[in-house]
Order: structure tokens, then C-alpha cells, then sequence
């Protein structure tokens, strides 16, 4: 897809970046790229917040179009059609997770809709202390 380019936009809010370690994944996002050699049409940014700290690290992929472009369609929830292309917001990201973006939403154009969690389920959950169950 040489003509297509991508934004990836990773959390490294309080929860994402403090709690989860989030600041490691640009180097996983960055060797992911480079090894699939999308550096050029691929950009690495961060984000303060998503507003989706309890699934975090969260991950947004965003399709970017010339301004003459024609936008593709969406593919479903938490994708969105538009003038910026296919959009997507990953949660629960790890190594393993980040890899698979890069090959199925940067380099096939496929949005990875099994790494999307509707809001309020799934990713990592942080679970106060005061309400764990003590040993037996
Ligand atoms: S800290 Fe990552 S979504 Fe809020």
C-alpha cells in the first residue's frame, strides 16, 4: 500500500504511560515499521490521554489522506470513515499487540478489530486495593 500513510498515536497518560509502561511501545511501534519498511509513510506520535485509561495502553491509528483524497470506509465500531481515512483506537496494548497493528492496519489495511474493546470492557483493569479478597 505505497500510497497509503499512517499515524500511530500512542497513550502515555498517567494510567497508560506511569502505569503500564506505555513509553516502551514507541520503540516497539518504531522497530515494527522499520522492519516492514513503512518508515517513510508512518508517523510516531503520543498522546496525553484517550480517556480510556482502563484499557490502556491505548493506541490510535489513523489513516492520513492528501487533501485531494478520497476517504475509505469504515469498517465498523470504533472506526471511523472519514477525511483522515480508517481510524482506529486499540486498547490493551502490549509487544506482541503492536506488531500486529503495524502488519494488519499499517502494511495490509486492515483494521485489527480483535485488538478493539468496547468501551468499559476488557484491557487491563486496575483493581483498588482496599477491594481485593484477602488469601486464605
Ligand atoms: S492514560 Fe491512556 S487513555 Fe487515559
Amino acid at each position: 500500500m505505497p500510497d497509503r500513510k499512517f499515524r500511530i498515536v500512542i497513550c502515555r497518560g498517567p494510567d497508560c504511560g506511569d502505569r503500564r509502561g506505555s513509553e516502551a511501545l514507541g520503540a516497539v511501534f518504531q522497530k515494527a515499521v522499520d522492519d516492514h519498511g513503512v518508515a517513510a509513510t508512518t508517523e510516531i506520535a503520543w498522546q496525553s490521554c484517550f480517556g480510556r485509561c482502563t484499557q490502556g495502553p491505548n493506541v490510535l491509528v489513523r489513516e492520513l489522506l492528501p487533501p485531494d483524497g478520497k476517504p475509505t470506509l469504515g469498517t465498523g465500531f470504533a472506526t471511523l470513515p472519514g477525511p483522515r481515512g480508517t481510524t482506529a483506537l486499540y486498547n490493551a496494548i502490549d509487544e506482541s499487540r503492536a506488531r500486529v497493528i503495524v502488519t494488519e492496519h499499517v502494511v495490509n489495511g486492515r483494521v485489527a478489530r480483535e485488538l478493539i474493546d468496547p468501551p468499559g470492557a476488557g484491557g487491563f483493569r486496575l483493581v483498588p486495593v482496599a477491594s481485593r479478597k484477602s488469601e486464605p
